[in-house]
């Protein structure tokens, strides 16, 4: 996982959880309260050392402040990490539920949902411990609720129209799109771009995927170690972060990065070294907020079709950040780090005046 940067706003609490019975091992990261609930998806990952768990439970929970802030939200930041054996053959369904409890011990002030590793089942087994959870089954239709990826993807395609806009003056259909990573956010993108005319390079480590992508879009298949370099106008990342990095990013053929993972940059500076080398940027945590967006809406017994209208709300505030990292100069992480921090202190401010 990527290095980690000093951070600008310190985290308020890290709890870390054990329980022999179930094997569970566990980080919950609460970076910010100030706007509402901590809340952001449980990463389950074999990690190499406990610190790398917690480094990445600090890292995510801060990008989950930002995301939710500027997607305006009344949510806070926070993350969960399960630590899980390679070969764990303990049982799941105790686990989540002992992660379960762990969420309940923080009596609301975290709130969480599916993440890399996670999935709906997990998340019915951590409800049968708490109600501070997200992303279970549709109850009503018409109501929020169920898998969050096809809103991700659905904003970071919207994020998409608009950066081609901008950057290039022509519609996806004029471009060719590389899809990293054809999880349950990736596949849906790839669908949409195909929808749209866009040209397809994808991959994946999963080859029944790829050959899934290459047969319903025509897409062409690039080797996972190939496709951030690749020939291509968009790379779309949709598998794990820190792809702009010390090794790949000379190596970037792409005039515009827009893609759902989560902390795409190393660490901020290769956001204006990527500017430098014009290639634009569109912020991971403003254009992917649309699975965060339909699990607030879930939590909070909101509609679907207020989920909609909020996720068609990023294309417009890309824009309007474009605008300004014109205006300033400035690299565009940059001035929505800015901007999400401001909404977090101002938010921190009604509190206290409160
Ligand atoms: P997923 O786990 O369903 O899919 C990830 C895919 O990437 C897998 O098919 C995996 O084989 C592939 N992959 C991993 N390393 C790769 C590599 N080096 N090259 C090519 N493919 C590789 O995850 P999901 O849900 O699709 O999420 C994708 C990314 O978007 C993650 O970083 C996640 O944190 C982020 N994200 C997801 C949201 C959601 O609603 N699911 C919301 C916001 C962010």
């Amino acid at each position: 996982m990527s290095r980690m940067e000093p951070m600008e706003l310190p985290h308020e609490a890290v709890h870390l959880f054990e329980d022999a019975r179930t094997g569970l091992r566990a980080v919950i990261a609460i970076h910010s309260t100030a706007l509402g609930p901590a809340a952001g998806g449980c990463r389950v990952w074999h990690y190499a050392a406990d610190s790398a768990a917690t480094g990445d439970a600090l890292r995510l929970s801060e990008g989950m402040t930002y995301k939710n802030a500027m997607a305006g939200l009344p949510l806070g930041g926070g993350k969960a990490v399960i630590m899980l054996p390679a070969d764990f053959d303990g049982d799941r369904r105790a686990l989540f539920k002992a992660f379960g409890r762990c969420v309940e011990s923080l009596q609301g002030r975290y709130v969480t949902a599916e993440d890399v590793g996670s999935t709906v089942e997990d998340m019915l087994s951590v409800a049968a411990a708490t109600d501070h959870v997200a992303g279970l089954p549709q109850t009503r239709s018409g109501q929020a609720g169920g898998d969050p990826s096809p809103h991700t993807a659905q904003g970071v395609f919207l994020a998409m129209q608009v950066a081609a806009e901008r950057k290039f003056g022509t519609p996806l259909k004029d471009t060719v799109v590389g899809v990293q990573g054809l999880g349950n956010v990736g596949m849906a993108l790839a669908a949409k771009l195909s929808h749209a005319g866009a040209k397809l390079l994808v991959s994946d480590m999963n080859e029944r995927r790829v050959a899934q992508a290459v047969h319903m879009f025509g897409a062409q298949q690039v080797a996972p170690e190939k496709i951030v370099g690749a020939p291509m106008d968009i790379l779309a990342p949709c598998a794990m972060g820190a792809i702009v990095n010390h090794a790949t990013i000379g190596s970037i053929q792409a005039r515009i990065i827009c893609g759902a993972a989560n902390n795409q940059l190393e660490t901020p500076a290769r956001g204006a070294e990527l500017a430098r080398r014009g290639i634009f940027y569109a912020p991971d945590y403003l254009v992917n907020a649309g699975g965060i967006i339909s699990v607030c809406a879930e939590y909070l017994g909101e509609s679907l079709e207020s989920v909609e209208r909020r996720v068609a709300e990023i294309g417009p505030r890309l824009g309007r950040m474009i605008d300004e990292a014109e205006r300033s100069g400035e690299a565009m992480n940059l001035v929505a780090d800015r901007h999400a921090r401001q909404i977090v202190a101002d938010g921190r401010a009604r509190r206290k005046a409160a």
